[in-house]
């Protein structure tokens, strides 16, 4: 399962096998031949090779670079590295798909699935993205026996690959494929919301059958209905990551293609792998196409409300080109906005992106941006009005595992105003639940239900 391929000490010690390859092959390139891609690697590629493992060394080395819990505890990231790794980092991601992608293709012998029943991985066992190769791993049985040199050169060649993508980004498209905004019906509009969902583990297939039943619900049938992800897909946004974690569990199915609009935001680990497969493969699909099509960005409107989805991710925790001149070029003053991004313009836990808040600015001082919706913190979160906003709101729950650090009832730090706190209780591991958010559009209001991976209405609220 998820948590244990993104231990930390499983990626320091291949990081350590990586190197000490690259620098045997330097030195004599015969006697080190691995009989994999990576001796096909010249010597220019090899340099940079280093250098890129050396970076998620150093990375790994030195923690995330998070604000501390508030409360004068120990980070939450501490918990994490020891549990759910997911480090903001391209170099770590990319190394955990060349990792996964080499045993799904080349040892699927030594993939396991997950317990039936386990809560954490829920109650499905699936082969493919939920590896748990790694409890032997875990057990001190090293999985690699003494990290064969072949094993190490695959992942050294897919890293490689990885690396080559990131640094070489598909082009930006910067306008939406339609050159007008698609149009919302003025009332019976469901919209759901929801971010970090590109997990593909059990609980996130799960909460996507959640949203189908919000999608089906009879009342809605003759509704307008769409699905928005606010983007990231695990680990670097491969093409075997969008279809083995992405596309397969996509609520909406490819017979409702016509009927449910689906778009999906571009996350920072969408971008690790260059966005590559994101706007060629995710984006691709015949249910994200018609609506979507190749660009990142997307506007609809009504009579009273107009929607853009911005990138926050080709630049990264930025606002890349001139999306704010789009923007104001493009909405009507007399109409309420609404802005989806993956990137947070405020947060109690973390400090938000300067570039991104300094750009969106003119946006916010020219026009009524009522609701502003992003992920990429891993939780559920609202806050008080900022910057005229009023309705901020934090929808990262939607599938990687975290540990729930917060005690329900405890204080929020400013300028948060409710956090969403259930967990599954694991005995010692109270696990986060996820969710997403339901908007019913009738005229000028927005009705907005935040439910859990149980089912459960935990929030409700209006929009206005
Ligand atoms: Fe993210």
């Amino acid at each position: 399962m998820i948590q244990q391929v993104l231990n930390k000490q499983l990626l320091q010690d291949v990081l350590d096998s990586m190197q000490a390859q690259v620098l045997a092959f330097g030195r004599d390139e015969r006697r080190s031949l691995t009989g994999t891609p990576m001796d096909e690697i010249g010597s220019s590629e090899r340099a940079e090779l280093l250098d890129s493992i050396e970076t998620a060394q150093e990375y790994a080395a030195a923690g995330e670079r998070a604000a501390p819990d508030r409360r004068g505890g120990a980070t939450d990231l501490t918990l994490a590295d020891r549990n759910t790794y997911i480090p903001r980092s391209a170099e770590l991601s990319n190394l955990q798909s060349a990792i996964e992608q080499y045993f799904l293709e080349k040892r699927p012998e030594v993939l396991e699935s997950p317990r039936p029943n386990d809560r954490r991985g829920g109650s499905v066992p699936m082969a493919g993205s939920q590896l748990t190769i790694w409890q032997d791993y875990l057990a001190g049985r090293r999985l690699f026996g003494a990290f064969e040199q072949t094993d190490i050169g695959w992942i050294n060649a897919l890293f490689a690959k990885g690396i080559r993508k990131f640094r070489g980004k598909h082009e930006f498209v910067e306008r939406p494929i339609r050159k007008d905004p698609i149009r919302l019906a003025d009332e019976k509009v469901r919209m759901i919301i929801f971010g970090d969902w590109g997990s593909g583990i059990p609980r996130a297939q799960n909460l996507a059958k959640y949203i189908q039943r919000e999608l089906r619900d009879p009342e809605v049938k003759d509704w307008q209905r769409y699905v928005v992800h606010l983007g990231d897909v695990y680990y670097s946004g491969w093409e075997y990551e969008y279809k083995n974690r992405f596309l397969n569990y996509w609520p909406v199915t490819l017979e409702e293609k016509d009927k449910i609009g689906s778009f999906s935001l571009n996350g920072n680990h969408d971008m690790y792998s260059g966005g590559w497969a994101y706007y060629d493969y995710a984006l691709s699909d015949d249910r994200f196409a018609p609506w979507q099509g190749k660009s990142s960005l997307f506007h609809l409107a009504n009579s009273y409300w107009q929607i853009f989805g911005l990138d926050t991710s080709h630049d990264d925790a930025g606002l890349k080109d001139d999306q704010t001149n789009w923007v104001r070029g493009a909405a009507r003053k007399d109409l309420k906005t609404i802005l989806l991004t993956h990137h947070q313009y405020c947060s109690s836990f973390e400090e938000p992106s300067r570039t991104l808040i300094d750009k969106i600015q003119p946006v916010l001082n020219e026009i009524d941006v009522a609701a502003w919706l992003w992920g990429h913190e891993h939780r559920c979160m609202t806050y008080k009005d900022v910057s005229r906003i009023r309705f901020p709101r934090c929808l990262g729950h939607g599938g990687v595992p975290v540990y729930q650090t917060h005690v329900p009832g405890a204080s929020i730090p400013p300028p948060g105003e409710w956090e969403y706190r259930d967990y599954i209780d694991g005995g010692l591991e109270h696990w986060a639940k996820f969710g997403f958010a339901v908007l019913d559009f009738s005229r000028e209001k927005i009705a907005v239900r935040y439910v859990d991976e149980d089912g459960g209405e935990d929030r409700k609220e209006t929009i206005v």
